[in-house]
């Protein structure tokens, strides 16, 4: 095994240690994990780290309305619920939003069945605005999410984007000029500042799935 394999494989060691020494028990999240597994849900919620860090952001701009992009079954969604904001959650699948809405019982969470890119403007119509917007669902919408996001952010809010890195290697394996790639776009997005943060993660069980990275963005 190369050194950059094993540092790999090292990374799920190190998300354990971390897990282990930084984490609570959570009965309702685990019991998410657990009714997912279950009921076949494919194994692509955030990790338990990632959802405490998007927990620790959503606590420091003291978010109340939280817009998440993809629900699965619920497991980032009750990281989030758990801070005490109130979370609106978009999924197409209904056997997801059924089972995410079993998950977040007794927390504040309201899940809108549909495509998200249908839903989003409806949420602008009425009016909704929000502290904190995580898009989570289909790599090949992030741009149009994005946009959305933007609109439906308040000055100071953030916008959190998963799987940027993977999405970039899928769509373009060579990293050619970048004209039309989602950070370009983003680029040219003046309304936010936003950055990559590139990540490596112990959770995924495949080695090259753990080379990933998220775009973190606050309105302007
Ligand atoms: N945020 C979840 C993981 C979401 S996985 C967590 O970390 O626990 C992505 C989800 O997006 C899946 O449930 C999928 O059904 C949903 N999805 C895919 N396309 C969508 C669309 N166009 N609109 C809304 N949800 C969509
Ligand atoms: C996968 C991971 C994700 O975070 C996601 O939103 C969708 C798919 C994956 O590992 O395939
Ligand atoms: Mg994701």
């Amino acid at each position: 095994m190369s050194k950059v394999e094993d540092l790999l494989h090292r990374a799920a060691q190190i998300d354990a240690l971390a897990e282990a020494a930084l984490l609570t028990p959570n009965a309702q999240l685990d019991n998410a994990v657990e009714t997912s597994r279950a009921n076949g849900i494919p194994p692509i919620a955030v990790s338990a780290l990632a959802g405490q860090y998007l927990a620790i952001q959503a606590q420091l701009i003291g978010a109340k309305n939280i817009l998440e992009i993809g629900t699965l079954g619920g497991y980032s969604t009750i990281w989030f619920a758990q801070t005490g904001a109130k979370v609106t959650s978009l999924e197409l699948n209904p056997k997801h939003r059924d089972l995410a809405i079993e998950n977040c019982k007794g927390l504040d969470v309201e899940v809108i069945l549909g495509a998200a890119l249908e839903t989003l403007p409806k949420l602008k119509e009425e009016g909704r605005v929000f502290d904190f917007v995580f898009i989570d669902a289909d790599w090949g919408e992030q741009w149009e999410y994005y946009q959305w996001a933007v609109e439906l952010t308040r000055k100071n809010g953030l916008i959190y984007i998963d799987n940027v890195v993977r999405e970039l290697l899928e769509s373009n394996p060579e990293l050619e000029e970048a004209k039309g790639s989602l950070l370009a776009k983003i680029g040219t997005e003046k309304r936010a500042r936003a950055t990559l943060i590139q990540t490596v993660s112990g959770h995924k069980a495949q080695v090259e799935d753990r080379v990933d990275g998220f775009v973190l963005a606050v309105v302007l």
